[in-house]
Order: structure tokens, then sequence, then C-alpha cells
């Protein structure tokens, strides 16, 4: 179901590493008469710690992401889930008719459909994936199932392109792992909530089952993602426990 995280992205940097290798190489040429010996092995030292940075480019707001989900396994995403439990978590994020709520990385919509069924004709889901394989195919349903109240938008890595201040509830399900800018990402959103709009965050927990679900180690665990909402201005109001595999957390912002 799951791949194993990304590589280093040397391919997208080689330019610069050689470009930076031939600007030292030209420097130490250029004044070789200052650059003696003991100076080339500290320059080296230095080329090699720069090279190696660039082979992790992930910035204090970057972890490394876990691999998009494959579209080509959309039906994986179909299968009934008795350990995550739809009517439960929308009783739990207390959802009523009428809201309005954003679907962020909605891959196939599981969770989009359920909860459009929820928020009713007054209410409306913007169901929002950066794959247009996922889009295309959420649009399918929904024209199969005639539900007026779906939204599909195809959003950016760190934008959802969901219009600012029109949520009740951003809702993102087993998708936080996956984030390739988890912070700006959250930024974005909170601009997209109103005012006592809530973020709710289930993801993969690394404590519980290590043998199901996405690789261990691209699993993120709940402290980070808290660090990482509380960061991009969001306060945790709720945590639950309820998923076998799964932390439930209710955000709201500040
Ligand atoms: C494992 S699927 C989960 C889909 C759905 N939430 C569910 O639980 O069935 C994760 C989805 O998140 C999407 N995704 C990954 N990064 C994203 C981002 N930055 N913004 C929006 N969607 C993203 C992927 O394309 C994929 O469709």
């Amino acid at each position: 179901m799951y791949e194993p995280k990304r590589k280093c992205r040397l391919d997208k940097f080689m330019p610069k590493q050689i470009s930076l290798r031939i600007t030292i190489g030209g420097i130490l040429r250029f004044k070789g008469k200052l650059y003696t010996a003991k100076y080339k092995t500290q320059f080296i030292l230095i080329l090699i710690l720069a090279l190696s940075s660039l082979c992790t480019p992930l910035s204090a707001q970057e972890r490394r992401p876990g691999k998009l989900f494959p579209p080509e396994k959309i039906d994986i995403l179909e299968k009934p889930r008795k350990w995550q439990d739809i009517d439960k978590i929308m009783y739990m994020m207390r959802i009523r008719k009428g809201d309005v709520v954003a679907d962020i990385g909605a891959g196939s919509g599981y969770f989009t459909i359920p909860l459009a069924r929820k928020v009713g004709t007054e209410g409306r889901v913007y169901a929002e994936d950066i794959q247009k394989e996922m889009t295309d195919y959420i649009s399918q349903k929904v024209k199969k199932l005639q539900l007026k109240n779906i939204r599909i938008i195809l959003g950016k890595v760190e934008n959802p392109l969901i219009p600012n201040n029109s949520l009740n509830y951003a809702f993102i399900a087993n998708t936080y792992h996956q984030l390739e800018r988890p912070l700006l990402l959250l930024y974005n959103i909170k601009k997209d909530l109103r005012s006592h709009g809530k973020l709710v965050i289930i993801d993969w927990d690394p404590t519980k089952d290590p043998f199901f679900g996405p690789p261990r180690e691209v699993k993120v665990p709940v402290d980070t993602v808290i660090k990482e909402a509380e960061k991009a201005g969001f306060r945790l109001m709720e945590k639950h426990d309820f998923m076998p595999y799964h932390y439930f957390l209710i955000f709201k912002y500040f």
C-alpha cells in the first residue's frame, strides 16, 4: 500500500553542486597564494558539509515526507475501514448540518461523501487533493451520486486553494505524513478557517502497530504534529485515542 520514503534528491541539486565545485575551485586557483594546503583541507571539509546539506534539503519547517499515495492503487482507499469509523469521527468533530468542511488530501473521496451527506444541502464540502487523478476520480463519483454540495479543488503542495475565511472545519485524514510543506500548508489553512473554525488531523501513530499502514519511519509522531500545528498558529483542543492505529487531534487557531 505504501512505498518507502523519498531518497535524497541529488538529481534536483546536481547543477548547483557542479557550479559550487567550480566556483570554489576557481577561488582556490585564483587566490592560490593565500590559500595554502592547510586552508585547502578546510575548504574541502566545508565543501563536503555543504554538499551533504544539499543532499537533505529539509529546512526546519520540513520533515522528510512519505511518498504520495499512488493513484493506480486508489481501490485500496475505497475499501471499508473497520479501524476508522467515519460516523464516530464526525460525531467527535460535532459536525452539523450547514457546516463547511474541507477534506484536504481527499484521495478517492472516502471521507468526502459521508461528510457531504452530514452537512446536507445547506452545507458544503471542498474535496481537495494535489494529484489530478484523485480529483478526477472524485468528480466522477460526485457526478454519479448527484451530490450538489461538493466542490472539487486541485490544490498545491503548500496551499489547498480554498476560499479564505470559509471553513468550519479543515479535515486532514491519513495525509499528514505525506505533506511536503506541513507548516506552510497549515498556515494557509488557517486563513481559510472562519473565526471559530477547527483543524482536525487524523494520522498514523508510529507507536501503534508498526506492521499496518505506511512504513513506520514515515509515520509522524503525535508530538511532532502538535508542535508543527502550534508553530503554524494552532492550539490543541482535543486528543482522542479511539482508533487502533491513528491519533485524532482537534485544533483551533489563535
Ligand atoms: C493516503 S491518501 C488519503 C486519502 C483520504 N484522506 C483517505 O483517508 O482516504 C493521501 C492523499 O493526500 C494527498 N496529498 C499529499 N500531500 C498533499 C498536500 N500537500 N495537499 C493535498 N493533498 C495531499 C495525496 O495525493 C493522497 O491522495
